[in-house]
């Protein structure tokens, strides 16, 4: 890793720098098609890796794992999986988006250069539980910040990953010879890609949108009112934001996109949220004007 990298400093980036971390996460997406034929080189990957590693970890505790998985076979019979939980998760579609859900791509699993499912050993402390005493679920949520790392940086590569979640956790453990007390987190798709889409696939075909920041932004208590200057500083970033709400904005996202399941019995990454949460990304890229804002995020 290069020195600059790594190098321990109080100051922010620099401006180049700054961009091409922005850079990373307005341009992200998630990639189910676009993959090319070509090979993963090891350095790529080590270096996706490693930044994965160094996200941060309840009590430091690094629950981590991550499983490569590049035979076709066996990917194939994760592919099986994917489609047997696609057919599961249709009858839970609202009627009318059903004949929409079914044209989705949603996973890329056989056409990707590589496969990845990064899980969270759940008794990793046993003993030490700093941190996870009244919150056992946060060595998930670590898993998870290792998700994104891997992600912003593939997307700093060059290299598209996309989250394959439609898939019954129990078949994909015995798949994978994943033992009891660890959990299955992100299945991911991961290749060289021909082109990384301007917004979410979602967003193009219809059936999400991104919804408006300032609705999402509460004042000291959940629907506190308030963050007024906040709030319009965001929308001046965010050229595409409407009116503001004039109920508590967290009640206009009530009825999800996707109607709501039984919760699992076991906490797992794998089932989809069914709040409708995906959407356009770059709406604050449109905002050429703002001197501000990195210039290489508004494009
Ligand atoms: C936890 C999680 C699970 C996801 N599962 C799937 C999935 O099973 N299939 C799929 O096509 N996309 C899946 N996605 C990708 C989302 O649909 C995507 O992130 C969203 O539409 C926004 O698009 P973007 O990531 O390109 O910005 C998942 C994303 C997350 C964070």
């Amino acid at each position: 890793m290069p020195e600059h990298m790594t190098a321990p400093g109080g100051d922010g980036f620099d401006q180049m720098a700054r961009d091409a971390v922005y850079r990373a996460m307005f341009t992200r997406r998630d990639v189910r098609s676009h993959f090319l034929p070509d090979a993963l080189d090891d350095e790529v990957l080590a270096r996706l890796l490693l930044a994965a590693h160094h996200a941060p970890s309840v009590g430091f505790m690094q629950p981590w794992n991550f499983i490569v998985i590049r035979d076709a076979a066996r990917r194939a019979e994760v592919r099986d999986l994917f489609l047997a939980a696609r057919e599961q998760e249709l009858p839970e579609i609202e009627e009318e988006r059903r004949a929409l859900y079914r044209k989705l791509k949603l996973e890329g699993i056989c056409e990707s250069a590589l496969n990845i499912c990064i899980t969270c050993d759940r008794r990793r402390s046993q003993g030490s539980p700093l941190g996870r005493w009244h919150n056992p679920e946060m060595d998930l949520y670590s898993t998870v910040c290792a998700v994104q790392n891997f992600w912003l940086a593939a997307r700093a590569e060059g290299v598209g990953v996309g989250w394959v979640s439609i898939i019954e956790p129990q078949a994909l453990k015995s798949l994978l010879a994943i033992p009891e007390h660890v959990t299955p987190v992100a299945y991911l798709c991961v290749g060289r890609v021909s082109e990384f889409a301007s917004k979410p696939d979602l967003e193009t075909h219809g059936w999400g949108r991104r919804l408006p920041l300032p609705d999402l932004i509460m004042s000291e208590t959940f629907c506190g009112q308030g963050e007024a200057p906040l709030k319009s500083t965001v929308a001046r970033l965010n050229a595409s934001d409407v009116a503001p709400a004039t109920t508590c904005p967290a009640d206009q996202f009530v009825a999800p996109a996707v109607p709501q399941r039984e919760p699992p019995k076991e906490a797992s990454a794998l089932s989809f949220s069914s709040l409708n949460f995906d959407d356009a990304s770059a709406s604050l890229i449109s905002q050429a004007g703002s001197g501000t804002w990195p210039a290489m995020v508004l494009k």
